[in-house]
């Protein structure tokens, strides 16, 4: 009898395990072996006539500081001595890497693209780009909650940004929202605070309001908001951001990740107006950060669904929201009907770095890793410790259309280096640019442009000035001198060409 029992319960666990490596190899993600797609096809690899190259920059990390919530934060920061991090690429809840290291008038003034925008923008323009984005501090132009109307200086400064793109030929593309928000939004109103506060989407609907008024006629392709996860995971559950909250469980982020859709469903309604009362057009959407999760064990059931299920909640199910008006979060109850939100985007934005891997623990199923590269593999790793991928960026885009059947924009994709001889950085570029183009030929992907992170380095969030993206190097100990790195002249021949020549295919991909 008892040998019997036995038989049972070994057939259930067996049955049990074939399905767990059944279902993962179904629903589970793989992991590539390869970095790059194997290219059967030989260059030029030309892109679409009316392709946009440009860079991509955002008002906080290049601006002098305005009242905003990273302002406080960055004083909070220097006033404590909070300098420290766990590695380069992991912040410190509270901290901001190596910050003390910066002249103050440095911490104030960013890169002063204020005083530099002229020379800047010309070295946008020497690059050959035929586009530029960036982004409009909201503290800028309602650095008070009761103003009704936008500070003319605020105005005043960015009028005189669209007019230098406008004489340099340089089509901006314009972000609403792109992490910091006016200091005073952090008052509590009724308990709540930013954007969670009962009253933040009248106060955001007269900043949209304002913007398009004033600048609705010198833009036509719009971003609401600049990735509402990131936003939502680094400031209210990893606490590395501002407002620098650990809630512990990510059901805790609903209210304001619904919000976050709300402020893009709104302002997709008010620049679509504005355009149509002028008898314009305007193209709008929003962008999300995207990294490809892949298992860190091919072979464990666990890691391959997990990865499946994490790149679901990070990546995708913001972006299903937005085309379906439902919110559905993977590995969370987060579920809700957004009225007014479904198929509020003309085109799909995407921020491609590269990718990350999942371990998972089969005891504790809920409590997995996230690696930013893997320990054991050699790959190419960049200053911040991320690993890159120029194959998943291909993936990227051919699920972006798959799922989405629209205009594509990448509206950020570049790589933290700041080794001399910034082969890294070219490599970077000419893998990615392949890929792209590899997308767009054999996916069908509708890709319409493609803007490097960043025009010059700039301060990077958490990782204060220490992450350097710029095409152009910034000397913080000397008068912020610009001096564009070897890439700068890599991306200008790519953008006169249209893509990648031959011999630059070539000369590059050899260098590896
Ligand atoms: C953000 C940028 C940031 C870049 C590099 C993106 O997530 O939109 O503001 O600097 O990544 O980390």
């Amino acid at each position: 009898m008892w040998w019997k029992i036995l038989l049972v319960i070994v057939g259930v666990i067996v049955a049990a395990l074939v399905a767990a490596v059944v279902g993962a190899a179904v629903w589970g993600k793989g992991r590539s072996a390869e970095a790059v797609s194997a290219f059967e096809d030989a260059p030029p690899y030309t892109f679409p006539e009316g392709f946009l190259w440009g860079t991509a920059t955002a008002d906080h990390q290049i601006e002098n500081s305005q009242n905003d919530d990273w302002t406080a934060f960055e004083r909070a920061v220097l006033a404590n001595k909070r300098f420290d991090s766990i590695a380069p690429g992991t912040a410190r809840p509270g901290h901001i890497r190596n910050l003390g290291a910066y002249p103050e008038n440095v911490v104030q003034r960013k890169t002063d693209f204020d005083g530099r925008m002229e020379s800047d923008l010309d070295l946008a323009r020497d690059m050959n780009a035929n586009a530029f984005r960036f982004s409009i501090s909201w503290a800028r132009l309602f650095p008070t909650p009761e103003q009704t109307e936008p500070d003319p200086e605020g105005i005043a400064y960015y009028r005189r940004l669209f007019d230098a793109l406008k004489q340099r030929r340089l089509e901006p593309v314009v972000t609403l929202f792109h992490f910091a928000s006016p200091a005073w939004l952090w008052a509590a109103e009724g308990g709540k605070r930013g954007l969670e506060r009962d009253d933040a989407l009248e106060h955001f609907e007269r900043y949209v309001r304002a913007v398009a008024e004033s600048f609705g006629g010198d833009a036509t392709i719009w971003c609401t908001i600049n990735e509402p996860m990131v936003y939502a995971y680094l400031g209210h559950l990893d606490g590395v951001f501002p407002p620098n909250e650990r809630r512990g469980d990510p059901s805790e982020v609903e209210g304001l990740l619904v919000r976050l859709l709300e402020a893009h469903a709104l302002a997709y309604r008010v620049l679509k107006e504005d355009a149509r009362r002028r008898g314009g057009d305007a193209k709008v959407g929003l962008t999300h950060h995207v990294r490809s999760f892949e298992p860190l064990r091919s072979w464990a059931p666990l890691d391959r669904v997990t990865a499946r299920m994490v790149e679901e909640a990070f990546v995708w199910d913001l972006a299903d929201a937005v085309h379906t008006g439902v919110l559905e979060v993977a590995t969370t109850p987060i579920h809700r009907t957004i009225p007014g939100l479904k198929g509020t985007q003309d085109y799909v934005g995407i921020n491609y770095y590269g990718r990350y891997y999942t371990r998972s623990n089969a005891l504790a199923p809920t409590k997995f890793a996230i690696l930013q590269r893997d320990p054991d593999a050699e790959e190419q790793v960049n200053d911040l410790g991320w690993a890159s991928y120029p194959r998943g960026f291909y993936e990227t885009l051919a699920e972006a259309e798959r799922r989405y059947d629209l205009p594509i924009y990448v509206l950020e994709s570049g790589t933290a280096d700041q080794a001399d001889d910034d082969v890294d950085r070219q490599l970077y570029i000419v893998d990615h640019v392949r890929e792209m183009w590899r997308a767009i030929h054999h996916a069908e992907a509708d890709v319409r442009g493609y803007f490097h992170w960043s025009l010059t380095d700039n301060f990077e969030w958490a990782e204060g000035f220490e992450g350097r993206f710029g095409l152009v190097a910034i000397d913080y100990q000397h008068d912020l001198r610009r001096t564009p790195r070897p890439s700068a002249k890599l991306f200008g021949e790519i953008a006169a060409a249209n893509g990648l020549s031959e011999p630059l295919a070539k000369r590059c991909t050899s260098a590896r």
